[in-house]
């Protein structure tokens, strides 16, 4: 686990960028493929925009052709419904980027049907081997929930189905989500936290003190692959900083005193 600490959430949303595509070359040399699952949430956003804009540096080094979007979950919502993870992704990145492969969850049909029909479209792309991302993107809810794997949720103990969907009685919904099989098979598994709202549960989180059915994002420890935390000095603010390894931009901010 690594915990690398940026000034806000710019820098942080650069860092994942590059971080991307430098993976993205690494899975197309190897496999000539590049299979991303996708977080929601408000906090990927400035990424997204980053990879799509002709502007940055990003966008003509990522092989959208030979690039396979997912979603790590979606609510139960049309995509075209301000909830919608689908709908954010697209604003941000798809409608401004080159023809590229999206795998969409089907958020406006039965939850229980859009998992079943996700999973079927993992099983088609993966066969019958467990789906291997080569990189994952998860966000942290206040409550340590990540992708829809929310506190004492069923969903957390699944160890046979690759996307569930569980009711989240907090927010009186369904959720379609991957399953903790799936996050962890991930080779890359890059957490991007920003804000001083997630600076109480970004500290339990990275506490010693596992209790990942009341902090699920505890449960997320790829199997092989590595984890990465990439947050900013307001998310950062109560870590101690044995957390955090080398950050380069934000080494010297973590150990700055307020
Ligand atoms: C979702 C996400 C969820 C998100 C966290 C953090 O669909 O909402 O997958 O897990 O990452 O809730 O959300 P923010 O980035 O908006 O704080």
């Amino acid at each position: 686990m690594e915990l690398k600490v940026f000034r806000d959430a710019e820098e942080v949303a650069r860092a994942a960028a590059q971080l991307f595509v430098e993976q993205g070359r690494q899975a197309v040399a190897e496999s000539n493929g590049f299979c991303v699952a996708l977080s929601g949430g408000s906090t990927p956003k400035i990424l997204y925009q980053l990879l799509a804009n002709p502007n940055e540096p990003f966008r003509q080094q990522i092989a959208w052709d030979k690039t396979l979007f997912f979603f790590t979950d979606e609510r139960n919502v049309p995509p075209d419904h301000a909830d919608s993870n689908y709908r954010m992704v697209y604003e941000a990145m798809f409608a401004h980027a080159p023809k590229t492969n999206v795998y969409r969850i089907r958020g406006e049909k039965q939850a229980a049907d859009a998992a079943s029909e996700y999973e079927a479209a993992l099983v088609e792309v993966w066969g019958p081997s467990d789906p291997v991302f080569d990189l994952v993107l998860l966000g942290l809810g206040e409550d340590g929930h990540t992708a829809s794997l929310f506190p004492h949720s069923p969903a957390l103990k699944e160890s046979e189905r690759l996307v569930v969907a569980p009711w989240v009685e907090k927010l009186n919904t369904y959720r379609i989500t991957m399953t903790l099989p799936v996050l962890n098979n991930g080779k890359s598994v890059v957490f991007l936290v920003t804000g001083a709202s997630k600076a109480e549960v970004l500290r339990t989180v990275m506490s010693t003190d596992r209790k990942p059915d009341l902090y699920p994002a505890q449960a997320i420890s790829p199997t092989s692959g590595a984890v990465s935390w990439l947050v900013d000095e307001a998310a950062a603010r109560l870590c101690s900083t044995s957390n955090s390894s080398n950050t380069g931009a934000g080494n010297d901010l973590l150990n700055k005193k307020p």
